[in-house]
């Protein structure tokens, strides 16, 4: 959606202003895909994947090799490309594969920077250095580069203010494998009791871009990939935000566990997670036996 009025990024910046070019060229032949249709196949579970990931996977490992040769990159259909360069880009040609394949609005593209300094062991995470996140349906560019901030369509993107989780709007989401291996529904259940709610969009890098732009307060999920969160976390600790693991530990990127917040929220919810793995402080719901006895109960008395 080039013209006119798209908004200017900074040329300064050193990575960010290629990478959105291909970011909005990726998001281009989502929007086309998006408006034809396309068939799924399942990669395993309830984990899709359309002719979409896989073409425009292609294109950004093709345009990234033009504009950034000596960088590698990571895909998550399958792109293990220069993985010895000092650069490495992990790509999701399309986060929220489900949403698009069953034409529910909300998916992206996601590239995040890592610069890997001489030094840095194969296991062990460089810096992230640059991060571009676009919704192709909104004509949303989330952008990072260290140091410079966080910007949504050129202007400074901020998170929130919500002093506390009580006042706090969350997002989560729930893994396409091994679903029954996961616990988090009982964090969405407590942590929906606590505030003012729980949304699961589907997108994970857009929910990062979210919390980078104060629309939600706070995002976690198990079993994240890089592809996932590398642009997004940049996103948020420039935006002035934190991200750690569950236990308040350093995030990596190959971590189980990501919790992004606003900075203000978080030792509130690191606590909450404490109490909740050690089984402290749970809030007690009726089981659906339960609340099917209570509701024949109240029409046999006409007692509410
Ligand atoms: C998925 C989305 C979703 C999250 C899943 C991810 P995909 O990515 O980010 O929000 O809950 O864990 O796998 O498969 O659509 O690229
Ligand atoms: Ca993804
Ligand atoms: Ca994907």
């Amino acid at each position: 959606m080039k013209g006119a009025a798209e908004p200017e990024i900074a040329q300064s910046l050193t990575y960010v202003p290629k990478a959105a070019e291909i970011a909005r060229e990726a998001g281009a032949r989502l929007r086309e895909y998006y408006a034809q249709g396309v068939e799924t196949e399942y990669k395993g579970d309830v984990d899709i994947v359309t002719v979409a990931d896989r073409a425009v996977e292609k294109l950004i490992r093709t345009r990234l090799g033009e504009v950034f040769p000596d960088h590698g990159v990571y895909g998550e259909e399958g792109t293990r490309e220069r993985m010895q360069g000092e650069f490495r880009w992990y790509i999701d040609p399309l986060d929220g594969t489900t949403n698009f394949a069953h034409g529910f609005p909300q998916f992206c593209v996601s590239m995040g920077l890592e610069h890997r300094a001489a030094g840095v062991k194969a296991d062990e995470d460089g810096t992230l250095v640059a991060g571009v996140i676009y919704d192709p349906l909104r004509d949303e560019l989330f952008t990072a580069e260290r140091g410079q901030g966080a910007q949504l369509n050129g202007k400074a993107a901020k998170v929130s203010r919500t002093p506390e989780l009580a006042e706090a709007l969350l997002g989560t989401g729930f893994p396409s494998r091994k679903r029954h291996a996961s616990p988090n529904v009982h964090f969405y259940q407590e942590f929906t009791l606590r505030s003012h709610g729980v949304r699961r969009a589907g997108s994970a890098a857009l929910d990062l871009a979210y919390v980078a732009c104060g629309r939600m307060d706070a995002f976690w999920e198990f079993n994240l990939n890089p592809w996932d969160t590398a642009a997004g976390i940049l996103l948020v600790e420039e935006a002035g935000g934190r991200v750690t693991d569950f236990a308040g530990g350093r995030f990596q990127l190959k971590s189980d566990e990501i919790l992004a917040t606003n900075g203000l929220i978080h030792e509130e919810l690191i606590g909450f997670f404490g109490d909740m793995f050690a089984g402290r402080n749970l809030t007690p719901i009726p089981t659906p036996g339960e609340f099917a006895k209570a509701r024949a109960e109240r029409a046999k008395t006409g007692r509410e």
